[in-house]
Protein backbone atom coordinates (compact mmCIF):
# COMPACT_ATOMS: atom_id res chain seq x y z
CA UNK A 1 0.00 0.00 0.00
CA UNK A 2 1.26 3.58 -0.75
CA UNK A 3 0.88 6.36 1.44
CA UNK A 4 -0.99 9.19 -0.15
CA UNK A 5 1.16 12.03 -1.66
CA UNK A 6 1.46 15.04 1.02
CA UNK A 7 -0.17 17.76 -1.32
CA UNK A 8 -3.86 15.19 -1.42
CA UNK A 9 -3.28 14.55 2.45
CA UNK A 10 -6.12 17.05 4.00
CA UNK A 11 -5.94 16.04 7.35
CA UNK A 12 -3.49 18.90 8.97
CA UNK A 13 -4.73 21.59 6.25
CA UNK A 14 -4.46 25.39 7.72
CA UNK A 15 -4.51 23.70 11.50
CA UNK A 16 -1.86 25.26 13.63
CA UNK A 17 0.44 22.39 15.46
CA UNK A 18 3.27 22.90 18.07
CA UNK A 19 6.12 20.98 18.11
CA UNK A 20 8.90 20.72 20.76
CA UNK A 21 12.15 19.54 20.19
CA UNK A 22 12.06 21.16 16.81
CA UNK A 23 15.87 21.36 16.60
CA UNK A 24 16.27 17.33 16.85
CA UNK A 25 15.54 14.41 14.14
CA UNK A 26 12.42 13.60 15.04
CA UNK A 27 10.76 17.50 15.65
CA UNK A 28 12.68 18.11 12.40
CA UNK A 29 10.87 15.48 10.64
CA UNK A 30 7.84 16.08 12.37
CA UNK A 31 8.26 19.73 10.96
CA UNK A 32 8.56 18.54 7.64
CA UNK A 33 6.16 16.15 7.57
CA UNK A 34 3.13 18.61 9.06
CA UNK A 35 4.79 21.61 6.49
CA UNK A 36 4.29 19.84 3.49
CA UNK A 37 0.24 19.13 4.50
CA UNK A 38 0.09 22.73 4.81
CA UNK A 39 -0.05 23.23 8.54
CA UNK A 40 0.57 26.23 10.27
CA UNK A 41 4.07 25.58 12.04
CA UNK A 42 5.05 26.76 15.73
CA UNK A 43 8.66 25.37 16.19
CA UNK A 44 10.43 25.28 19.84
CA UNK A 45 13.81 24.27 20.96
CA UNK A 46 16.73 25.39 23.74
CA UNK A 47 18.79 25.37 21.02
CA UNK A 48 18.69 28.37 18.55
CA UNK A 49 21.16 27.09 16.36
CA UNK A 50 19.49 23.68 15.78
CA UNK A 51 15.84 25.21 15.87
CA UNK A 52 17.30 27.70 13.10
CA UNK A 53 18.67 24.90 11.03
CA UNK A 54 15.23 23.52 11.00
CA UNK A 55 13.63 26.59 9.86
CA UNK A 56 16.43 26.68 7.25
CA UNK A 57 15.68 23.01 5.77
CA UNK A 58 11.70 23.57 6.37
CA UNK A 59 11.86 26.66 4.09
CA UNK A 60 14.30 25.12 1.60
CA UNK A 61 12.03 22.33 1.08
CA UNK A 62 8.74 23.95 1.33
CA UNK A 63 8.54 27.58 0.13
CA UNK A 64 4.99 28.17 1.12
CA UNK A 65 5.51 26.97 4.99
CA UNK A 66 4.10 28.94 7.51
CA UNK A 67 6.76 28.73 10.21
CA UNK A 68 7.73 30.08 13.47
CA UNK A 69 9.66 29.24 16.22
CA UNK A 70 10.54 30.11 19.63
CA UNK A 71 13.65 29.61 21.40
CA UNK A 72 12.00 27.99 24.66
CA UNK A 73 13.60 26.01 27.52
CA UNK A 74 10.49 23.63 28.59
CA UNK A 75 11.92 23.71 32.42
CA UNK A 76 11.05 27.30 32.58
CA UNK A 77 7.04 28.30 32.51
CA UNK A 78 7.90 31.85 31.46
CA UNK A 79 9.73 30.57 28.66
CA UNK A 80 7.11 28.47 27.71
CA UNK A 81 3.92 30.81 28.29
CA UNK A 82 5.90 33.44 26.24
CA UNK A 83 5.78 31.01 23.58
CA UNK A 84 2.74 30.06 23.72
CA UNK A 85 1.45 33.10 23.65
CA UNK A 86 3.44 33.92 20.62
CA UNK A 87 2.22 31.23 18.80
CA UNK A 88 -1.45 32.17 19.55
CA UNK A 89 -0.77 35.86 18.28
CA UNK A 90 0.63 34.30 15.02
CA UNK A 91 -1.13 31.29 14.08
CA UNK A 92 -4.12 31.86 16.04
CA UNK A 93 -5.62 28.95 18.42
CA UNK A 94 -3.14 25.72 18.37
CA UNK A 95 -4.86 22.52 17.19
CA UNK A 96 -2.29 19.92 18.11
CA UNK A 97 0.72 19.70 20.10
CA UNK A 98 3.55 17.37 19.53
CA UNK A 99 5.32 17.59 22.99
CA UNK A 100 8.13 16.05 22.23
CA UNK A 101 11.92 17.72 23.83
CA UNK A 102 13.56 15.50 25.65
CA UNK A 103 17.30 14.44 26.93
CA UNK A 104 18.55 10.88 27.48
CA UNK A 105 20.76 11.65 30.55
CA UNK A 106 23.43 9.92 32.11
CA UNK A 107 24.45 5.98 30.56
CA UNK A 108 25.63 4.26 33.64
CA UNK A 109 24.78 1.68 36.13
CA UNK A 110 21.88 2.43 38.48
CA UNK A 111 25.16 2.13 41.78
CA UNK A 112 26.76 5.05 39.92
CA UNK A 113 23.95 6.80 38.41
CA UNK A 114 24.17 10.28 39.17
CA UNK A 115 21.65 12.03 41.18
CA UNK A 116 21.84 15.74 39.77
CA UNK A 117 21.62 14.22 36.39
CA UNK A 118 18.34 12.16 37.37
CA UNK A 119 16.54 15.33 38.62
CA UNK A 120 17.66 17.28 35.43
CA UNK A 121 16.38 14.37 33.28
CA UNK A 122 13.05 14.58 35.28
CA UNK A 123 12.75 18.36 35.50
CA UNK A 124 13.33 18.67 31.17
CA UNK A 125 11.43 14.95 30.52
CA UNK A 126 8.58 14.95 32.96
CA UNK A 127 8.16 18.51 34.41
CA UNK A 128 9.42 20.12 31.17
CA UNK A 129 6.48 17.47 29.61
CA UNK A 130 4.01 19.01 31.69
CA UNK A 131 4.19 22.25 31.58
CA UNK A 132 4.08 22.26 28.09
CA UNK A 133 1.01 20.11 27.96
CA UNK A 134 -0.58 22.25 30.38
CA UNK A 135 0.41 26.06 28.52
CA UNK A 136 -0.83 24.32 25.58
CA UNK A 137 -4.15 23.17 26.90
CA UNK A 138 -5.34 26.09 28.17
CA UNK A 139 -4.98 27.76 25.33
CA UNK A 140 -7.16 25.11 23.62
CA UNK A 141 -9.89 24.90 26.16
CA UNK A 142 -9.87 28.78 26.15
CA UNK A 143 -11.16 28.21 22.68
CA UNK A 144 -14.64 27.68 21.40
CA UNK A 145 -15.40 23.88 21.03
CA UNK A 146 -16.30 21.79 17.45
CA UNK A 147 -19.63 20.60 17.32
CA UNK A 148 -17.84 17.12 18.00
CA UNK A 149 -16.30 18.19 20.92
CA UNK A 150 -12.96 16.24 19.88
CA UNK A 151 -11.46 19.11 18.17
CA UNK A 152 -8.08 19.14 20.04
CA UNK A 153 -5.06 17.18 20.28
CA UNK A 154 -1.90 16.21 22.09
CA UNK A 155 0.51 13.62 21.52
CA UNK A 156 3.40 12.96 24.53
CA UNK A 157 7.09 11.21 23.07
CA UNK A 158 7.18 8.36 26.13
CA UNK A 159 9.85 5.49 24.67
CA UNK A 160 9.89 1.75 25.37
CA UNK A 161 12.32 2.38 27.79
CA UNK A 162 9.50 2.75 29.97
CA UNK A 163 7.90 -0.35 29.22
CA UNK A 164 10.93 -2.83 29.82
CA UNK A 165 13.79 -0.38 31.57
CA UNK A 166 16.64 -0.41 30.04
CA UNK A 167 19.86 -1.21 31.75
CA UNK A 168 22.18 1.79 32.71
CA UNK A 169 19.12 4.20 31.84
CA UNK A 170 17.32 4.52 35.03
CA UNK A 171 16.23 8.33 34.83
CA UNK A 172 15.13 8.21 31.50
CA UNK A 173 12.77 5.00 32.14
CA UNK A 174 11.57 6.48 35.23
CA UNK A 175 10.85 9.68 32.92
CA UNK A 176 8.92 7.98 30.03
CA UNK A 177 7.29 6.00 32.30
CA UNK A 178 5.44 8.71 33.98
CA UNK A 179 5.15 10.56 30.78
CA UNK A 180 3.02 7.27 30.52
CA UNK A 181 0.94 8.21 33.75
CA UNK A 182 0.62 11.74 33.12
CA UNK A 183 -0.88 10.79 29.18
CA UNK A 184 -3.55 9.00 30.66
CA UNK A 185 -4.13 11.08 33.53
CA UNK A 186 -4.40 14.14 31.36
CA UNK A 187 -6.30 12.31 28.55
CA UNK A 188 -9.43 11.60 31.44
CA UNK A 189 -8.79 15.13 32.65
CA UNK A 190 -8.87 16.80 29.10
CA UNK A 191 -11.74 15.05 27.20
CA UNK A 192 -14.48 17.07 28.83
CA UNK A 193 -12.32 19.79 27.09
CA UNK A 194 -12.26 18.36 23.52
CA UNK A 195 -8.58 17.63 24.01
CA UNK A 196 -6.96 13.77 23.20
CA UNK A 197 -4.01 13.12 24.61
CA UNK A 198 -2.45 9.82 23.43
CA UNK A 199 1.90 8.82 23.73
CA UNK A 200 4.12 7.19 21.17
CA UNK A 201 6.68 4.97 22.34
CA UNK A 202 9.41 4.32 20.01
CA UNK A 203 12.58 2.20 19.90
CA UNK A 204 15.38 1.67 18.09
CA UNK A 205 15.07 4.40 15.81
CA UNK A 206 17.77 5.52 13.89
CA UNK A 207 20.24 6.24 11.89
CA UNK A 208 20.74 9.44 13.68
CA UNK A 209 22.00 11.57 17.07
CA UNK A 210 19.81 9.33 20.20
CA UNK A 211 20.92 5.91 18.49
CA UNK A 212 24.94 6.55 17.81
CA UNK A 213 25.13 8.03 21.27
CA UNK A 214 23.08 5.67 23.27
CA UNK A 215 25.54 2.83 21.77
CA UNK A 216 28.49 4.60 22.12
CA UNK A 217 27.63 5.23 25.79
CA UNK A 218 25.96 1.72 26.53
CA UNK A 219 29.28 0.28 25.23
CA UNK A 220 31.56 2.02 27.34
CA UNK A 221 29.13 2.28 30.47
CA UNK A 222 30.28 -0.94 32.07
CA UNK A 223 26.91 -2.26 32.28
CA UNK A 224 27.12 -6.31 32.03
CA UNK A 225 23.82 -6.39 29.37
CA UNK A 226 26.25 -4.71 26.67
CA UNK A 227 29.40 -5.29 24.70
CA UNK A 228 32.13 -2.72 24.54
CA UNK A 229 32.01 -2.23 21.19
CA UNK A 230 29.55 0.63 19.78
CA UNK A 231 29.06 -1.31 16.38
CA UNK A 232 28.26 -4.86 18.13
CA UNK A 233 26.03 -3.05 20.89
CA UNK A 234 24.19 -1.82 17.99
CA UNK A 235 23.70 -5.37 15.81
CA UNK A 236 22.91 -6.99 19.47
CA UNK A 237 19.96 -4.80 19.94
CA UNK A 238 19.06 -5.11 15.93
CA UNK A 239 19.51 -8.52 16.59
CA UNK A 240 16.42 -8.44 19.32
CA UNK A 241 13.75 -7.10 16.77
CA UNK A 242 11.70 -9.51 15.64
CA UNK A 243 11.78 -7.41 12.50
CA UNK A 244 15.79 -7.01 12.65
CA UNK A 245 16.25 -3.45 11.04
CA UNK A 246 15.54 0.08 12.77
CA UNK A 247 12.72 1.92 12.38
CA UNK A 248 12.85 5.55 10.34
CA UNK A 249 12.10 8.38 11.86
CA UNK A 250 9.41 8.78 9.38
CA UNK A 251 7.88 5.47 10.34
CA UNK A 252 7.77 7.45 14.25
CA UNK A 253 6.00 11.05 12.35
CA UNK A 254 3.26 8.96 10.49
CA UNK A 255 2.42 7.20 13.47
CA UNK A 256 2.18 10.85 15.48
CA UNK A 257 0.35 12.27 12.57
CA UNK A 258 -2.25 8.98 12.97
CA UNK A 259 -2.67 10.15 16.94
CA UNK A 260 -2.82 13.81 16.00
CA UNK A 261 -5.58 13.45 12.99
CA UNK A 262 -9.54 12.77 13.27
CA UNK A 263 -8.04 8.91 11.90
CA UNK A 264 -7.69 8.74 15.53
CA UNK A 265 -10.79 10.35 16.60
CA UNK A 266 -12.19 7.66 19.30
CA UNK A 267 -8.78 7.23 21.06
CA UNK A 268 -7.34 9.15 24.31
CA UNK A 269 -5.13 8.01 26.64
CA UNK A 270 -3.11 5.44 24.36
CA UNK A 271 0.57 4.59 24.38
CA UNK A 272 1.01 3.69 20.66
CA UNK A 273 4.49 1.40 20.54
CA UNK A 274 6.89 1.85 17.25
CA UNK A 275 9.13 -0.31 17.70
CA UNK A 276 9.15 -3.49 15.42
CA UNK A 277 7.95 -5.62 17.70
CA UNK A 278 10.95 -5.15 20.50
CA UNK A 279 8.44 -5.03 23.01
CA UNK A 280 5.23 -7.00 22.22
CA UNK A 281 3.35 -8.31 24.65
CA UNK A 282 -0.12 -8.02 26.34
CA UNK A 283 -0.04 -4.93 28.34
N1 LIG B 1 15.68 8.68 18.79
C1 LIG B 1 15.19 7.60 19.34
O1 LIG B 1 15.55 6.48 19.00
C2 LIG B 1 14.11 7.73 20.39
C3 LIG B 1 13.52 6.57 20.90
C4 LIG B 1 12.51 6.70 21.85
C5 LIG B 1 12.12 7.95 22.28
N2 LIG B 1 12.74 9.06 21.78
C6 LIG B 1 12.28 10.37 22.27
O2 LIG B 1 11.91 11.16 21.16
C7 LIG B 1 12.10 12.54 21.44
C8 LIG B 1 12.92 13.18 20.34
O3 LIG B 1 14.12 12.44 20.17
P1 LIG B 1 15.18 12.77 19.04
O4 LIG B 1 15.75 11.49 18.56
O5 LIG B 1 14.62 13.72 18.09
O6 LIG B 1 16.31 13.48 19.95
P2 LIG B 1 17.19 14.76 19.66
O7 LIG B 1 18.22 14.78 20.74
O8 LIG B 1 17.62 14.78 18.25
O9 LIG B 1 16.14 15.95 19.89
C9 LIG B 1 15.69 16.34 21.16
C10 LIG B 1 15.51 17.85 21.13
O10 LIG B 1 14.98 18.27 22.40
C11 LIG B 1 15.57 19.50 22.72
N3 LIG B 1 15.55 19.77 24.15
C12 LIG B 1 16.23 19.13 25.12
N4 LIG B 1 16.03 19.72 26.30
C13 LIG B 1 15.16 20.75 26.07
C14 LIG B 1 14.58 21.74 26.90
N5 LIG B 1 14.86 21.81 28.21
N6 LIG B 1 13.73 22.63 26.35
C15 LIG B 1 13.46 22.59 25.02
N7 LIG B 1 14.01 21.69 24.18
C16 LIG B 1 14.86 20.78 24.71
C17 LIG B 1 17.02 19.35 22.24
O11 LIG B 1 17.66 20.61 22.07
C18 LIG B 1 16.84 18.58 20.95
O12 LIG B 1 16.80 19.44 19.82
C19 LIG B 1 12.76 12.60 22.82
O13 LIG B 1 11.74 12.84 23.79
C20 LIG B 1 13.32 11.20 23.00
O14 LIG B 1 13.44 10.84 24.34
C21 LIG B 1 13.72 8.98 20.85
Amino acid sequence: MTSIPPEQDTRFRGKHIVITGAGGNFGREGCIYFGKRGAKITALDVNKIALDETKAIVKKEIPAVQIITFVCNVTDPDSVLAAVKGADTEFGTIDMLWNNAGYQGQIAPTLEYSLTDFANVMNINVTGMFTVLQTVAKNMAAAKKSDDGHKFTIVNTASVAALRGTPAMVAYASSKAAILAMTVSTAKDLAPHGIRVNAISPALIGPGFMWDRQNQLHASSGSPYFATDPDAVAKGKINGVPMKRLGSIEEVVKSVAYLLSDDSSYTTGFNLVVDGGMSAGIR
